[in-house]
């Protein structure tokens, strides 16, 4: 009976909106209980989640947004203004300014060279001793749920992916995500409070550009929270050969993804439909400097380039309005910044998606 419908729902476009317009109130409905539940427990249930996906798809984003602007009235911008300068240094007034309107309007902004290379290599030494997970879409489930060293004389995935407890113990990157500008630029954008979110630093080796889904190098929507921005930071330099981050501008929008692509879910999206529907201009691959910082609303249309000839090391995070959504948390070890610690204990928010549990 169910597949049925489920085959009727993606043959016939009629069957297809009427189902999704009878499951419209359900969905809402299992979002109130999904809040309620995340306001008792700090956890989102699966099905809560999964209704935010659907619940996006239906409304074009619009029911995110309407949410987003109850968050920012409960949540107002945090002042920050009396914090020194961290890892970025300060920033012009009308930079900031200049920031917020490219990211309302296109989705992106791209802070050049803004970390010291000193910054980006003493990072990418500590992490020739650590592990890593693999994701590639032909690795077995046994090679999934090991760990590895990245290996350049033995690589056998097209992604290794730091454990994301040891990314928040590092120190540069506490350092990092205790920068006043970050957090000001994600907070203007939110019009909310920020919370930390989504933690990752992964290498990219070269493998000739093969595309890789469980690689994300096919173009997606993120929706793991309401409202994010997230920071994809460049350790390496990135140049066409290194696997670029590539963004559709624009495609952040509610109702700026055509509806048949957004029905479609969670499924990647190919480059010749991508070129298709939005145009060679619209389409920007992000080359840089080590150093450089993306600045995304990711909910937009992106992928990430798969590496050709040149590796490549990226350090991502997120902020967003809410922790509601996905239920990956960090835990935080040991706290190597003074500055960190001040910002803990000065606004919890922020980071009330670590778990502190010092040795
Ligand atoms: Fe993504």
């Amino acid at each position: 009976m169910i597949d049925r419908l489920i085959r009727l729902k993606n043959g016939s476009p009629f069957f297809g909106a009427l189902i999704r317009t009878i499951r419209f109130p359900v969905d809402c409905l299992l979002l109130v209980y999904g809040a309620t539940y995340h306001k008792l427990f700090g956890l989102t249930p699966k099905i809560s989640h999964l209704a935010l996906v659907r619940v996006f798809i239906f409304t074009d984003g619009k029911m995110n947004d309407l949410i987003s602007f109850f968050l920012s009235i409960v949540y107002p911008p945090l002042h920050l203004h009396s914090l020194s300068d961290g890892l970025l240094g300060g920033v012009a007034e009308s930079e900031y300014h200049e920031i917020q309107s490219k990211l309302e309007k296109d989705g992106y902004y791209v802070l050049e060279n803004r970390l010291s290379a000193q910054y980006c290599e003493k990072l990418e030494a500590k992490l020739s001793d650590l592990s890593y997970q693999i994701r590639g879409d032909k690795l077995k489930p046994e090679e999934l749920a090991r760990l590895y060293k990245y290996d350049r004389s033995n690589i056998i995935a097209p992604h290794y992916v730091l454990e994301r407890n040891a990314v928040t113990s590092l120190s540069e990157v506490q350092e990092l995500i205790s920068d006043p500008v970050l957090i000001r630029i994600a907070q203007s954008y939110l019009r909310s409070q920020a919370i930390f979110t989504g933690l990752t630093l992964d290498w990219t080796p070269p493998l000739g550009g093969i595309k890789d889904d469980a690689a994300a190098q096919l173009y997606h929507w993120d929706m793991e929270r309401i409202k994010w921005i997230r920071f994809f930071i460049y350790l390496t330099d990135v140049d066409h050969e290194s696997g670029p981050h590539c963004f559709v501008k624009g495609t952040h929008l509610s109702g700026s993804i055509p509806r048949n692509l957004i029905n479609r879910g969670y499924a990647r999206i190919s480059d010749e439909e991508v070129l298709n529907v939005f145009g060679a201009t619209r389409i920007l691959e992000f080359v840089g400097k080590k150093g450089t910082i993306v600045i995304e609303d990711s909910r937009g249309l992106h992928k990430g380039l798969g590496a050709i000839s040149k590796e490549r090391l990226l350090m991502a995070f997120e902020l967003s309005n809410s922790t509601f959504g996905n239920n990956k948390r960090h835990t935080i070890t040991k706290i190597h910044s003074p500055r960190f610690r001040d910002l803990i204990a000065a606004y919890p928010r922020l980071y009330s998606n670590f778990d502190f549990n010092e040795v």
